[in-house]
């Protein structure tokens, strides 16, 4: 199989990449990555010469049919991924979310090309304390310029699947972490200043709650998807693993043999979603998909020492996410707990 891989530069998709060489080795791989500020290319050092990069945008119609037609499938990762750069900036989201896949989807309908779509849980919105996890039913309810683009690719994609027979697939996964995540998002974040003697940084009081998966977990569901899922199905994709994000902060403490309440409360985030939570019962029943990680505070702790081992990765990013968090006006507060 010919593979093109977007965003392969980037979190998931670079774990992707490295999982395919390594578990499919009958696969071409060719990346098409426009090396945003959240894009790395030694990302895909340890794949170096077992991949074709090309350096692009997927808003570039030409480019992006030319690479197409010389490939058997698509999965897309490539996106604006940060809430809180949404917040600040929304326009970059529409442009990448919604022109972007739009692009990939002329082109694959175009060839006859079958094509992934990689999404998130955040188009249902956010969910009270007793409410029962997200499903493949739930109704689109995004809350953010973020979610709301995404839900927008989402819905583009499942109109040329029924109107124009692009051969698609939709998968809505939650939380990932693991390694090569971008210091901005809130994992990273914390160990990263950790190692640098800084505290780390609780939006609000803590309480909203995330569904975690390890990156590799989510990967392995995207290619049970697109080996077995059914054509014009939405997969969601998670792992039961609901912990609130004071939990969270506290577990990275004590991994570090830190005081567990040594962290400080800063601004929360406009429209912040309170939970999110999965149920993966169809990719689980359907397509025999189960996580391999199923304890949270290991894979954390393998995640926060591959962190320690690749400080040249992440240093470079460091002060400029942490400038943009400033700039947007985050201080320390002292909330109602
Ligand atoms: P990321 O921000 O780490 O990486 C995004 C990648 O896309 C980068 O390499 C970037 O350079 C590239 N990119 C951005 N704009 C581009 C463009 N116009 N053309 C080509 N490349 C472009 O994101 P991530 O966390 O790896 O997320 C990947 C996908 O998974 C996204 O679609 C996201 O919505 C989805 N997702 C993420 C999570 C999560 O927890 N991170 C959970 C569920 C779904
Ligand atoms: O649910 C899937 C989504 O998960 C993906 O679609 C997004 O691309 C991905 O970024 C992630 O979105 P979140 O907004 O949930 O992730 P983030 O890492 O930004 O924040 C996780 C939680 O931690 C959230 O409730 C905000 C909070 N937070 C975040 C940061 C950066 C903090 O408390 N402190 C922080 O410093």
């Amino acid at each position: 199989m010919r593979l093109l891989v977007t965003g392969g530069a980037g979190f998931i998709g670079a774990n992707f990449v490295q999982q395919t060489v390594l578990e499919h080795p009958d696969v071409t791989v060719t990346v098409l990555d426009a090396l945003t500020y959240a894009g790395n290319r030694a990302s895909l050092d340890p794949v170096a010469g077992r991949v074709n990069f090309v350096h692009g945008d997927i808003a570039d119609l030409d480019l992006v049919d030319e690479l197409v037609s010389g490939v058997d499938a698509v999965v897309h990762f490539a996106a604006e991924s940060h809430n809180d750069n949404s917040l600040a900036d929304p326009w970059p989201f529409v442009q990448t979310n919604i022109v972007g896949t739009f692009s990939l989807l002329q082109a694959v309908r175009r060839h006859e090309v079958r094509f992934h779509h990689v999404s998130t849980d955040e188009v249902y919105g956010d969910l009270e304390p007793d409410d029962a996890a997200f499903d493949e039913t739930t109704a689109y309810n995004p809350s953010s310029p973020y979610s709301a683009t995404k839900a927008s690719s989402d819905l583009l994609v499942r109109a040329w699947t029924r109107s124009f027979g692009v051969r698609a697939t939709i998968s809505n996964c939650s939380n990932n972490y693991g390694p090569y995540q971008h210091v901005e998002k809130f994992i990273p974040r914390q160990i990263t200043n950790l190692i640098g003697g800084v505290r780390p940084r609780l939006y609000g009081a803590g309480h909203q709650v995330r569904d975690w998966i390890h990156v590799d977990d989510h990967n392995r569901a995207v290619w049970a998807i697109l080996e077995r899922g059914r054509i014009g199905q939405t997969y969601l994709i998670g792992a039961d693993g609901e912990l609130d994000n004071k939990s969270v902060v506290r577990m990275i403490l004590e991994a570090f043999d830190l005081d567990p309440d040594g962290f400080d409360h800063v601004t929360d985030r406009a429209g912040h979603d309170q939970r999110y939570a999965i149920d993966a019962t169809l990719l689980r029943t359907e397509l025999g998909w189960t996580p391999r990680y199923r304890d949270f505070r290991t894979g954390l702790a393998a995640t926060i020492q591959w962190y320690r081992d690749n400080e040249p990765w992440w240093r470079p990013y460091k002060a400029s996410a942490e400038r943009a968090y400033a700039a947007a006006g985050e201080t320390e507060i002292n909330p109602v707990l």
